[in-house]
C-alpha cells in the first residue's frame, strides 16, 4: 500500500553533509543523486534483521543490505555479542590478538584456495594487498582485470590510456584524476565469457603480468568452460590468478565462487559477507603465493583489530552453522521469478537477471533515457511501500516469507503504475524527484 513517507530529516541532513564531505557520502553508491531524490530515505541510524529505519523513523523492508556485506541479518546477535564482548575487553592493538590465528586458521579450512591468510578492513584495500602480493611474488607489474575491484591507484589506472576502459567493469565516466600517470599501462582489462580477449592481453604483454583479478561471477554466469579456459590460460602464462571474492565469498556457497563453480584460483579476497557487516578483509591463497608476502611491507595498526577479528569469527561460525546462502538462494530464486512473470504479464520492459544471490533488475526499453525514468519511477514507488530497493537486489538469512510477500506485493503495485505511465507515454509526469543521475550498473 502506498504511503506518504516523510524523508525531511534525510534531505537536511545530507544538504549538511554535501557543505563538509566532498560528494556527500564515503560510498559512490549511498549518493542520494542514485536513488529517488527527495522521496528515498539517504540515512538511517537503527538496522535490524532485513529492515531498517530511516532518520525519519519510518521502517523499510532493505533490499540493499549494506551493498551486499549483511547476509546473515543486520545486529545478527551472535555477531552483536562478539563484538561487544571484544570491545569491552579492549581492542587488542599493542600485541597480537589469538583470534587472528584462529580466524585465519577457520578461513583455511572453509575457503578451499586458502593456505594462508592476511587481515585488512576492506574489498579494495583486501584487492590492493593481493595485487601487490602477486607483483612481488612474480617480479612483474602489470595487472590484467574483468570486474570491480575498488578505488585504488593499481585499478584505476586502467582509465589513464582509455577513458572507457572501467565502463564495462565499474561505471561509465571515472575520471583517473589523482592517479599517476606513471601508471598509465598497468592496468588491462578484458571481457567477461571472452577467453580470446584474455589470451590476446596475455600474449601482448607476454613475461609482463603478474595476476589476473576477476569477479567469477556478478550480473552473468560463466559460460561453460570460461573459468577453467581462464586457470588454464593463467597457469600457462605463469600468472597468478586472483578471485575477488568480495560479493560472492559465502554468498554463492560458504566457500565462495570457487566453491560453486569448482575452478580454484591461487588467491581470493574477502570482505563485506565475511564479518556481516563490521570492518574486515581478507586475502587468502595458497602458500607458494602468500608466503613471499613475509618478505613485503605490508603493514596496518588497525588490520587485525579485535572487534573486526570477533566479528569475522563470529560470522564465519554462524555462517557455517545456519547456511544463509541457502536462504538467499531460495528468497533471489523466487524474486526473480516472480518478478518476470508480473513483467511479462503487463509486458513491461524489464528483466530480473543474473544469480539469485544477487539478482539485478533492468528495464530493457531500446530508449535508455527512457530506462533511467522507469528505473527511478520503480525505485521511488518501492521506497512508498516501504521497500528500500534498488538495481542490484541481496536477501539475507533473516528475511522472512512475510518480507518476500510483502516485497512481492510491493513489486505488484508498482508495475501497475509504470504499466500506467507507459500507456501515458510522459513516465516522467509520475516522478516526484529528479530523473536519478547515473546508474552503478555492472556488466561482468
Ligand atoms: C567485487 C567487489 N570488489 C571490491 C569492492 C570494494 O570493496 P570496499 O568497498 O570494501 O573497498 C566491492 C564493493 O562493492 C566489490 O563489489
Amino acid at each position: 500500500m502506498r504511503r506518504k513517507y516523510s524523508v525531511g530529516r534525510s534531505l537536511e541532513l545530507y544538504e549538511r553533509a554535501l557543505h563538509c564531505i566532498p560528494g556527500g557520502t564515503h560510498l559512490f553508491g549511498r549518493r542520494a543523486e542514485l536513488a529517488a531524490y527527495g522521496v528515498s530515505p539517504i540515512y538511517s541510524d537503527r538496522q535490524q534483521g532485513g529492515h531498517f529505519w530511516d532518520v525519519d523513523g519510518s521502517e523499510y523492508i532493505d533490499l540493499l543490505m549494506g551493498s551486499g556485506a549483511v547476509i546473515l541479518g543486520h545486529a545478527y546477535p551472535t555477531v552483536v555479542e562478539a563484538v561487544q564482548e571484544q570491545a569491552a575487553r579492549g581492542t587488542g592493538l599493542t600485541l597480537n590478538h589469538p583470534m587472528e590465528v584462529d580466524l585465519a586458521e577457520l578461513l583455511v579450512e572453509v575457503v578451499p584456495c586458502a593456505e594462508m591468510v592476511r587481515f585488512c578492513k576492506g574489498g579494495g584495500e583486501a584487492n590492493t594487498i593481493a595485487v601487490r602480493i602477486a607483483r612481488g611474488a612474480t617480479g612483474r607489474d602489470k595487472i590484467i582485470f574483468c570486474g570491480y575491484h575498488g578505488w585504488h591507484d593499481w585499478y584505476l589506472a586502467a582509465n589513464l590510456a582509455d577513458e572507457v576502459a572501467l565502463n564495462e567493469h565499474l561505471m561509465p565516466g571515472i575520471s583517473p584524476t589523482g592517479v599517476p600517470r606513471v601508471l598509465q599501462g598497468t592496468a588491462l582489462s578484458f571481457e567477461y565469457n571472452n577467453l580470446g580477449s584474455l589470451q590476446a592481453v596475455l600474449e601482448a604483454n607476454q613475461g609482463e603480468v603478474a595476476a589476473v583479478i576477476m569477479e567469477a561471477a556478478r550480473s552473468s554466469l560463466p559460460e561453460p568452460g570460461f573459468l577453467q579456459g581462464v586457470r588454464e590460460l593463467t597457469e600457462r602464462h605463469g600468472v597468478v590468478l586472483i578471485f575477488d571474492e568480495v560479493v560472492t565469498g559465502f554468498r554463492l556457497a560458504l566457500g565462495g565462487a570457487q566453491e560453486y563453480f569448482g575452478v580454484l584460483p591461487d588467491m581470493a579476497t574477502y570482505a563485506k559477507t565475511l564479518s556481516n557487516g563490521f570492518a574486515l578483509g581478507a586475502v587468502v591463497g595458497k602458500r607458494e603465493v602468500m608466503e613471499p608476502a613475509r618478505d613485503m611491507f605490508i603493514s596496518s595498526v588497525y588490520w587485525a583489530e579485535a572487534t573486526g577479528l570477533a566479528a569475522g569469527l563470529a560470522s564465519v561460525r554462524a555462517m557455517r552453522d545456519v547456511n544463509p546462502s541457502a536462504t538467499v538462494w531460495a528468497l533471489g530464486k523466487h524474486f526473480m521469478n516472480s518478478m518476470n512473470q508480473l513483467a511479462e504479464r503487463l509486458e513491461l520492459p524489464f528483466t530480473c537477471a543474473g544469480l539469485p544471490p544477487f539478482p539485478f533488475i533492468r528495464f530493457t526499453h531500446e530508449n535508455a533515457k527512457l530506462n533511467q525514468e522507469l528505473t527511478t519511477l520503480y525505485i521511488q514507488e518501492m521506497a512508498r511501500r516501504g521497500v528500500f530497493a534498488y538495481t542490484v537486489n541481496y536477501f539475507c538469512f533473516e528475511h522472512s516469507q512475510r518480507d518476500l510477500y510483502d516485497v512481492l506485493e510491493a513489486v505488484g503495485e508498482t508495475f501497475d503504475v509504470i504499466a500506467k505511465a507507459l500507456q501515458c507515454g510522459d513516465v516522467k509526469s509520475f516522478l516526484e524527484c529528479p530523473v536519478r543521475q547515473a546508474d552503478f550498473r555492472r556488466l561482468v
